[in-house]
């Protein structure tokens, strides 16, 4: 951190005493927040609050705590379990660590770790999530700059240089490691989570209500709109699929993907990219054929579903077609129309389910 950034010992100590006072009258009743001491817990809502917003997380958190309730539970879950109860949250891979992580410790007879030194070298761990976990559920003095918090000390500091730049990345952690109080560090870091959350919010920040208002050097100048202040991200590319319904009997025939990658393990509709509008007819024969089906099923086109992931934009042209015949090889299978909503699927399946009406 440059000198000019390190507040000095009164500010640091009027920040945490507004900041904790400001925390415990407005928390948000949060379902993780009721189980501060269990580090489990706290692990399973940092995996899932990773890239999704809290009023998504809810109601997922609540149904997985539920099946799996602790280490031991989670470890012990078939991959079809543990991703039916993650489908629609996106990001599969978290899943995947996070389930792998359990079997390891359990494995090694060994509980959470209890640092954040030791939570990092665990899968899907990085330093926010360790920090995060440590400080809630050990009290450990250990900082955690999500997207949140590095918007709230952009304002704070009038940090005016990509807030994506290492420099910068590493100014927003030592910021983080200095403010930190002796005690409370797990609620201190969650205050500053929530107030980037409610009052420190990317647009039309509520700065009147903000327990911070008066130590905020944007404020002071009137920079808040203008901070974070990020690079513009290039445009994501689009990529056209073909995507086949295929009902035989009233089942669909649906394809597993392989375990890493891109929606990773879930269950889905045969489908395959094409390039240009001129080779689609070329990829659906291609598609029919490659799964057995017979190349003159009249496949109907009910639309196109369109789902956007971080870095590219897919659009699944969806065709339905009746068929007799069909693959029955591994990694294949055909399930009847009602039971398609109890196989992990993504929510791009979902939609395609919606929009042909099956
Ligand atoms: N976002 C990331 N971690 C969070 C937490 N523990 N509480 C609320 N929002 C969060």
């Amino acid at each position: 951190m440059t000198p000019r950034d390190t507040p000095s010992p009164a500010v640091r100590r009027s920040i945490h005493r507004k900041l904790l006072r400001w925390y415990d009258r407005n928390a948000r009743d949060l379902p993780w927040r009721r189980r501060t001491a269990d580090p489990y817990a706290q692990w399973v809502a940092e995996i899932m609050l990773q890239q999704t917003q809290v009023q998504t997380v809810i109601p997922y958190y609540e149904r997985f705590m539920r099946r799996f309730p602790d280490l031991r539970s989670l470890a012990a879950a078939t991959d079809d379990e543990l991703l039916s109860h993650w489908q629609g949250l996106g990001y599969y891979r978290r899943a995947a660590n996070l389930h792998k992580a359990a079997k390891l410790l359990t494995a090694d007879g060994r509980d959470i770790p209890d640092s954040a030194d030791a939570l990092r070298t665990l899968p899907g761990i990085g330093r926010y999530t360790a920090g995060a976990i440590a400080s809630i559920a050990f009290g450990e003095r250990a900082p955690a700059v999500d997207g949140n918090v590095a918007r709230v000390f952009a304002r704070l500091f009038n940090i005016r240089e990509d807030i994506a730049t290492s420099a910068t990345v590493r100014r927003l952690w030592s910021l983080a490691d200095c403010l930190l109080p002796a005690r409370r560090c797990g609620d201190f870091n969650q205050a500053l989570m929530e107030l980037g959350a409610v009052v420190c919010t990317p647009a039309s920040p509520r700065c009147d209500d903000c327990p911070l208002g008066n130590s905020c050097k944007a404020r002071a100048i009137n920079t808040q709109s203008s901070l974070p202040v990020k690079r513009r991200s290039p445009a994501v590319p689009e990529v056209p699929h073909v995507v086949i319904l295929a009902a035989r009997n009233g089942a669909y025939l649906v394809t597993k993907r392989p375990p890493n990658g891109l929606w990773g393990g879930l269950w889905e509709f045969p489908n395959t990219q094409y390039r240009s509008k001129r080779n689609r007819p070329a990829s659906i024969s291609r598609l029919l054929a490659d799964h057995d089906l017979p190349s003159n099923a009249n496949a109907i086109c009910k639309g196109t579903v369109t789902h956007r992931l971080t870095h590219r934009l897919m659009h699944f042209d969806t065709y339905h077609c009746i068929v007799e015949c069909g693959t029955q090889r591994r990694g294949t299978r055909w399930v009847r129309a009602n039971r398609l909503s109890a196989l992990p699927m993504s929510t791009a399946c979902r939609k395609m389910i919606a929009l042909a009406q099956i």
